[in-house]
Protein backbone atom coordinates (compact mmCIF):
# COMPACT_ATOMS: atom_id res chain seq x y z
CA UNK A 1 0.00 0.00 0.00
CA UNK A 2 0.90 3.69 -0.41
CA UNK A 3 -0.04 6.08 2.85
CA UNK A 4 -0.04 9.48 2.94
CA UNK A 5 0.58 9.63 6.85
CA UNK A 6 -0.37 13.45 8.53
CA UNK A 7 1.35 13.89 11.58
CA UNK A 8 4.21 12.05 11.29
CA UNK A 9 6.31 13.80 13.48
CA UNK A 10 4.05 13.18 15.92
CA UNK A 11 3.87 10.60 18.68
CA UNK A 12 1.29 8.41 17.11
CA UNK A 13 2.12 9.42 13.69
CA UNK A 14 5.72 7.89 14.22
CA UNK A 15 4.84 4.91 15.44
CA UNK A 16 2.40 4.08 12.87
CA UNK A 17 4.91 5.15 9.91
CA UNK A 18 7.68 2.79 11.61
CA UNK A 19 4.99 -0.16 11.21
CA UNK A 20 4.32 0.42 8.28
CA UNK A 21 7.62 0.85 6.42
CA UNK A 22 8.73 -2.14 8.63
CA UNK A 23 6.19 -4.07 6.57
CA UNK A 24 7.52 -2.71 3.07
CA UNK A 25 4.37 -0.18 2.37
CA UNK A 26 5.37 3.16 0.96
CA UNK A 27 4.81 6.08 3.56
CA UNK A 28 4.59 9.57 2.49
CA UNK A 29 4.52 11.83 5.88
CA UNK A 30 3.22 15.31 6.41
CA UNK A 31 3.81 17.52 9.20
CA UNK A 32 4.06 21.27 10.25
CA UNK A 33 6.50 20.47 12.43
CA UNK A 34 4.49 23.11 15.14
CA UNK A 35 5.85 24.30 18.14
CA UNK A 36 2.99 23.19 20.73
CA UNK A 37 5.78 21.02 22.47
CA UNK A 38 9.50 20.81 21.65
CA UNK A 39 9.87 20.45 18.01
CA UNK A 40 13.22 19.00 19.19
CA UNK A 41 11.54 15.34 19.58
CA UNK A 42 9.18 15.55 16.62
CA UNK A 43 12.27 16.31 14.36
CA UNK A 44 14.41 13.63 16.16
CA UNK A 45 10.99 11.19 15.91
CA UNK A 46 11.67 12.34 11.44
CA UNK A 47 15.36 11.28 11.83
CA UNK A 48 14.36 7.60 12.47
CA UNK A 49 11.82 7.50 9.81
CA UNK A 50 14.33 8.89 6.96
CA UNK A 51 16.35 5.58 7.88
CA UNK A 52 13.73 4.07 5.78
CA UNK A 53 13.99 4.02 2.15
CA UNK A 54 10.65 3.90 1.37
CA UNK A 55 9.89 7.24 3.19
CA UNK A 56 9.15 10.67 1.84
CA UNK A 57 8.48 13.71 3.86
CA UNK A 58 6.78 16.90 3.12
CA UNK A 59 6.59 20.01 5.64
CA UNK A 60 3.65 21.52 5.72
CA UNK A 61 0.84 22.74 7.10
CA UNK A 62 -2.93 21.00 6.52
CA UNK A 63 -4.26 24.58 5.94
CA UNK A 64 -1.77 25.10 2.76
CA UNK A 65 -3.93 23.44 0.32
CA UNK A 66 -0.94 23.76 -1.94
CA UNK A 67 1.28 21.56 0.34
CA UNK A 68 -1.33 19.27 0.61
CA UNK A 69 -1.81 19.00 -3.16
CA UNK A 70 1.78 17.92 -3.51
CA UNK A 71 1.25 15.31 -0.97
CA UNK A 72 -1.33 14.35 -2.73
CA UNK A 73 0.04 14.52 -6.02
CA UNK A 74 3.09 11.80 -4.67
CA UNK A 75 0.49 9.63 -3.16
CA UNK A 76 -1.39 8.77 -6.43
CA UNK A 77 -4.92 7.13 -6.48
CA UNK A 78 -6.67 4.19 -7.05
CA UNK A 79 -7.62 1.23 -4.47
CA UNK A 80 -3.92 0.58 -2.66
CA UNK A 81 -3.92 4.12 -1.66
CA UNK A 82 -4.99 5.00 1.88
CA UNK A 83 -5.08 8.37 3.67
CA UNK A 84 -3.89 8.02 7.45
CA UNK A 85 -5.00 11.48 9.12
CA UNK A 86 -3.52 11.93 12.55
CA UNK A 87 -2.27 15.27 12.70
CA UNK A 88 -4.22 17.99 14.97
CA UNK A 89 -4.09 20.45 17.39
CA UNK A 90 -4.52 17.62 20.51
CA UNK A 91 -5.22 18.45 24.19
CA UNK A 92 -8.21 19.10 26.20
CA UNK A 93 -6.45 21.97 28.12
CA UNK A 94 -4.82 23.57 25.17
CA UNK A 95 -8.41 23.87 23.01
CA UNK A 96 -9.20 25.95 26.06
CA UNK A 97 -6.58 28.68 25.74
CA UNK A 98 -6.71 28.78 21.90
CA UNK A 99 -9.89 27.65 20.13
CA UNK A 100 -9.04 29.22 17.33
CA UNK A 101 -6.60 26.82 16.22
CA UNK A 102 -8.66 23.99 17.01
CA UNK A 103 -11.25 25.11 14.13
CA UNK A 104 -8.56 26.06 12.02
CA UNK A 105 -6.57 23.17 12.05
CA UNK A 106 -8.55 20.06 13.18
CA UNK A 107 -11.81 21.16 11.45
CA UNK A 108 -10.71 23.47 8.61
CA UNK A 109 -7.76 21.34 8.13
CA UNK A 110 -9.76 17.81 8.15
CA UNK A 111 -12.02 19.90 5.28
CA UNK A 112 -9.25 20.13 2.90
CA UNK A 113 -7.81 16.95 3.92
CA UNK A 114 -11.08 14.82 2.85
CA UNK A 115 -11.87 17.13 -0.20
CA UNK A 116 -8.27 16.26 -1.53
CA UNK A 117 -9.06 12.34 -1.01
CA UNK A 118 -12.63 12.76 -2.71
CA UNK A 119 -10.92 14.87 -5.89
CA UNK A 120 -8.00 12.30 -6.31
CA UNK A 121 -10.40 8.99 -5.59
CA UNK A 122 -7.66 8.09 -2.58
CA UNK A 123 -8.79 4.58 -1.91
CA UNK A 124 -10.02 4.82 1.67
CA UNK A 125 -9.48 7.68 5.00
CA UNK A 126 -8.53 6.39 8.51
CA UNK A 127 -8.56 9.42 10.79
CA UNK A 128 -8.00 10.31 14.37
CA UNK A 129 -11.39 10.78 16.94
CA UNK A 130 -10.94 10.91 20.52
CA UNK A 131 -12.47 9.17 23.77
CA UNK A 132 -13.05 13.29 24.37
CA UNK A 133 -16.07 12.91 21.92
CA UNK A 134 -18.06 10.96 25.20
CA UNK A 135 -18.10 14.22 26.64
CA UNK A 136 -18.43 13.94 31.21
CA UNK A 137 -20.64 10.95 30.04
CA UNK A 138 -21.52 8.62 33.38
CA UNK A 139 -21.87 5.69 31.26
CA UNK A 140 -18.84 3.21 31.72
CA UNK A 141 -17.35 1.31 29.41
CA UNK A 142 -18.20 3.79 26.83
CA UNK A 143 -19.30 1.91 23.13
CA UNK A 144 -19.51 3.20 19.70
CA UNK A 145 -23.21 3.36 19.87
CA UNK A 146 -23.57 5.51 22.65
CA UNK A 147 -25.03 9.18 21.72
CA UNK A 148 -22.01 11.89 21.54
CA UNK A 149 -23.94 14.76 20.96
CA UNK A 150 -23.27 16.56 24.45
CA UNK A 151 -19.48 17.68 24.23
CA UNK A 152 -17.16 18.34 27.58
CA UNK A 153 -14.61 20.43 25.18
CA UNK A 154 -13.16 22.10 22.32
CA UNK A 155 -11.35 19.75 21.13
CA UNK A 156 -13.61 17.01 21.68
CA UNK A 157 -16.18 18.83 19.67
CA UNK A 158 -13.31 19.26 16.24
CA UNK A 159 -13.09 15.14 16.60
CA UNK A 160 -16.91 14.85 17.20
CA UNK A 161 -17.07 17.64 13.57
CA UNK A 162 -14.55 15.24 11.71
CA UNK A 163 -17.07 11.89 12.34
CA UNK A 164 -19.89 14.14 10.52
CA UNK A 165 -17.62 15.36 8.46
CA UNK A 166 -16.19 11.74 7.37
CA UNK A 167 -19.91 10.43 7.52
CA UNK A 168 -20.73 13.36 4.62
CA UNK A 169 -18.62 12.71 2.33
CA UNK A 170 -18.91 8.62 2.73
CA UNK A 171 -22.36 8.83 1.83
CA UNK A 172 -22.38 12.10 -0.81
CA UNK A 173 -19.19 10.17 -2.76
CA UNK A 174 -19.32 6.71 -0.75
CA UNK A 175 -15.34 7.76 0.39
CA UNK A 176 -14.48 4.75 2.90
CA UNK A 177 -13.88 6.37 6.02
CA UNK A 178 -12.70 4.93 9.34
CA UNK A 179 -12.34 7.11 12.45
CA UNK A 180 -10.48 6.25 15.25
CA UNK A 181 -11.42 7.20 18.69
CA UNK A 182 -8.13 6.65 20.91
CA UNK A 183 -8.14 6.40 24.46
CA UNK A 184 -5.13 7.91 26.77
CA UNK A 185 -1.67 6.61 24.67
CA UNK A 186 1.29 6.01 26.03
CA UNK A 187 4.56 4.99 25.62
CA UNK A 188 7.93 5.78 24.13
CA UNK A 189 8.54 8.82 22.37
CA UNK A 190 5.14 9.96 23.95
CA UNK A 191 3.69 13.90 24.50
CA UNK A 192 5.45 15.62 26.78
CA UNK A 193 1.78 17.58 27.49
CA UNK A 194 0.76 14.36 28.78
CA UNK A 195 0.44 13.10 32.66
CA UNK A 196 2.91 9.90 32.17
CA UNK A 197 5.77 12.42 30.56
CA UNK A 198 4.54 15.58 32.91
CA UNK A 199 4.84 12.95 36.06
CA UNK A 200 8.18 11.59 35.30
CA UNK A 201 9.58 15.45 34.59
CA UNK A 202 8.56 16.51 37.70
CA UNK A 203 9.67 13.81 39.47
CA UNK A 204 13.09 13.76 38.24
CA UNK A 205 13.65 17.24 38.26
CA UNK A 206 12.24 17.59 42.06
CA UNK A 207 9.51 19.41 41.33
CA UNK A 208 5.82 19.60 43.15
CA UNK A 209 3.80 16.67 40.72
CA UNK A 210 0.08 18.44 40.02
CA UNK A 211 -2.23 16.23 40.48
CA UNK A 212 -6.01 17.25 39.44
CA UNK A 213 -8.79 15.82 40.15
CA UNK A 214 -7.69 15.25 43.81
CA UNK A 215 -6.13 12.18 42.16
CA UNK A 216 -9.24 10.42 41.97
CA UNK A 217 -9.38 10.14 37.73
CA UNK A 218 -9.17 7.09 36.30
CA UNK A 219 -8.43 6.34 32.43
CA UNK A 220 -8.49 3.51 30.10
CA UNK A 221 -4.85 3.74 29.16
CA UNK A 222 -3.36 2.12 25.62
CA UNK A 223 -0.16 1.12 24.91
CA UNK A 224 1.41 2.63 21.94
CA UNK A 225 2.09 -0.62 20.21
CA UNK A 226 -1.86 -1.77 20.36
CA UNK A 227 -2.66 1.44 19.29
CA UNK A 228 -0.55 1.22 16.24
CA UNK A 229 -1.80 -2.71 15.53
CA UNK A 230 -5.86 -0.92 15.44
CA UNK A 231 -4.82 1.42 13.31
CA UNK A 232 -2.76 -0.55 10.87
CA UNK A 233 -5.10 -2.96 10.87
CA UNK A 234 -7.97 -0.13 10.09
CA UNK A 235 -6.23 0.36 6.69
CA UNK A 236 -5.86 -2.78 5.86
CA UNK A 237 -9.56 -3.49 6.46
CA UNK A 238 -10.57 -0.21 4.99
CA UNK A 239 -14.28 -0.67 5.80
CA UNK A 240 -17.29 1.96 4.30
CA UNK A 241 -18.10 4.05 7.07
CA UNK A 242 -16.97 2.63 11.16
CA UNK A 243 -16.10 4.39 14.12
CA UNK A 244 -13.66 2.12 16.60
CA UNK A 245 -12.92 2.71 20.13
CA UNK A 246 -9.16 1.98 20.50
CA UNK A 247 -8.40 1.74 24.22
CA UNK A 248 -6.31 -0.62 26.69
CA UNK A 249 -9.50 -2.44 27.69
CA UNK A 250 -8.59 -2.14 31.48
CA UNK A 251 -9.38 1.49 33.69
CA UNK A 252 -7.16 2.69 35.93
CA UNK A 253 -6.45 4.64 39.09
CA UNK A 254 -4.52 7.70 38.45
CA UNK A 255 -2.53 6.99 41.84
CA UNK A 256 -1.47 3.37 40.43
CA UNK A 257 -0.02 4.89 37.06
CA UNK A 258 1.70 7.67 39.62
CA UNK A 259 3.72 4.71 41.75
CA UNK A 260 4.52 2.20 38.92
CA UNK A 261 6.05 5.74 37.60
CA UNK A 262 7.47 6.41 41.14
CA UNK A 263 8.80 2.49 41.26
CA UNK A 264 10.45 2.63 38.11
CA UNK A 265 12.54 5.94 39.13
CA UNK A 266 13.07 5.12 42.77
CA UNK A 267 11.78 8.44 43.93
CA UNK A 268 9.05 9.47 44.90
CA UNK A 269 7.44 13.06 44.36
CA UNK A 270 5.97 15.73 46.25
CA UNK A 271 2.31 15.91 45.31
CA UNK A 272 -0.02 18.81 45.15
CA UNK A 273 -3.78 18.03 44.87
CA UNK A 274 -5.94 20.63 42.40
CA UNK A 275 -9.33 20.25 41.90
CA UNK A 276 -10.49 19.13 38.13
CA UNK A 277 -9.72 21.36 35.67
CA UNK A 278 -12.44 22.70 33.32
CA UNK A 279 -12.88 20.18 30.43
CA UNK A 280 -11.52 17.33 31.77
CA UNK A 281 -13.36 14.26 32.77
CA UNK A 282 -13.62 12.09 36.05
CA UNK A 283 -13.73 8.80 33.78
CA UNK A 284 -12.63 6.63 30.71
CA UNK A 285 -13.52 3.65 30.17
CA UNK A 286 -13.24 2.10 26.69
CA UNK A 287 -15.85 -0.90 25.35
CA UNK A 288 -13.18 -2.29 22.49
CA UNK A 289 -15.52 -5.34 21.03
CA UNK A 290 -16.41 -3.92 18.04
CA UNK A 291 -12.37 -3.16 17.71
CA UNK A 292 -11.94 -6.68 18.81
CA UNK A 293 -14.26 -8.60 16.03
CA UNK A 294 -14.27 -6.18 13.17
CA UNK A 295 -10.33 -5.69 13.33
CA UNK A 296 -8.89 -8.82 15.08
CA UNK A 297 -7.35 -5.86 17.80
CA UNK A 298 -6.51 -7.50 21.35
CA UNK A 299 -5.00 -4.65 23.44
CA UNK A 300 -2.04 -6.73 25.28
CA UNK A 301 -0.25 -4.14 27.47
CA UNK A 302 -0.56 -3.55 31.13
CA UNK A 303 0.53 -0.26 32.71
CA UNK A 304 2.85 -2.41 34.90
CA UNK A 305 4.82 -3.65 31.74
CA UNK A 306 3.75 -0.23 29.37
CA UNK A 307 5.31 2.30 32.20
CA UNK A 308 8.80 0.95 32.25
CA UNK A 309 9.26 0.96 28.94
CA UNK A 310 8.65 4.39 28.64
CA UNK A 311 10.90 5.09 31.99
CA UNK A 312 13.83 3.41 30.28
CA UNK A 313 13.25 5.23 26.99
CA UNK A 314 13.06 8.72 29.03
CA UNK A 315 16.24 7.96 30.81
CA UNK A 316 17.96 6.82 27.76
CA UNK A 317 16.87 10.05 25.72
CA UNK A 318 17.69 11.99 28.25
CA UNK A 319 21.04 10.60 29.28
CA UNK A 320 19.65 10.31 33.17
CA UNK A 321 21.63 7.56 34.49
N1 LIG B 1 -2.15 10.67 22.33
C1 LIG B 1 -3.39 10.44 22.74
O1 LIG B 1 -3.61 9.95 23.86
C2 LIG B 1 -4.56 10.73 21.83
C3 LIG B 1 -5.85 10.45 22.33
C4 LIG B 1 -6.95 10.71 21.51
C5 LIG B 1 -6.77 11.20 20.23
N2 LIG B 1 -5.50 11.50 19.78
C6 LIG B 1 -5.37 12.03 18.42
O2 LIG B 1 -4.40 11.26 17.74
C7 LIG B 1 -3.69 12.08 16.80
C8 LIG B 1 -2.21 11.96 17.04
O3 LIG B 1 -1.94 12.38 18.39
P1 LIG B 1 -0.49 12.42 19.04
O4 LIG B 1 -0.65 12.09 20.46
O5 LIG B 1 0.44 11.64 18.19
O6 LIG B 1 -0.19 13.99 18.93
P2 LIG B 1 1.12 14.77 18.43
O7 LIG B 1 0.87 16.20 18.77
O8 LIG B 1 2.34 14.12 18.95
O9 LIG B 1 1.07 14.58 16.86
C9 LIG B 1 0.34 15.39 15.99
C10 LIG B 1 1.27 15.86 14.89
O10 LIG B 1 0.51 16.64 13.96
C11 LIG B 1 1.26 17.75 13.57
N3 LIG B 1 0.32 18.83 13.22
C12 LIG B 1 -0.55 19.46 14.04
N4 LIG B 1 -1.23 20.42 13.36
C13 LIG B 1 -0.76 20.37 12.09
C14 LIG B 1 -1.06 21.11 10.92
N5 LIG B 1 -1.95 22.11 10.93
N6 LIG B 1 -0.42 20.80 9.77
C15 LIG B 1 0.51 19.79 9.74
N7 LIG B 1 0.84 19.07 10.84
C16 LIG B 1 0.22 19.36 11.99
C17 LIG B 1 2.11 18.12 14.78
O11 LIG B 1 3.29 18.85 14.45
C18 LIG B 1 2.42 16.75 15.38
O12 LIG B 1 3.67 16.26 14.95
C19 LIG B 1 -4.25 13.49 16.96
O13 LIG B 1 -5.25 13.67 16.00
C20 LIG B 1 -4.86 13.46 18.35
O14 LIG B 1 -5.91 14.39 18.48
C21 LIG B 1 -4.40 11.27 20.56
Amino acid sequence: MKILLTGSAGFIGMHTAKALLERGDTVIGFDNFNDYYDPTLKEKRNEMLENYDNFTLIRGDLKDKGALEKAFDALGSGKDTRVCHLAAQAGVRHSIENPDIFMTDNIEGFANIIELCKDREVGGLIYASSSSVYGDSDVSPLSEEQNTDAQASLYGMTKKANELQASVYHSLYGLPCTGLRFFTVYGPWGRPDMALYLFTNWIVHGETMKIFGEGKMRRDFTYIDDIVSGVVASLDKNYPLEIFNLGGDKTEELMDYVKIIEECLGKEGEKSFLPMQPGDVVQTSANVNKARKMLGYDPKTQIQDGVPRFIEWYKEYYNIK
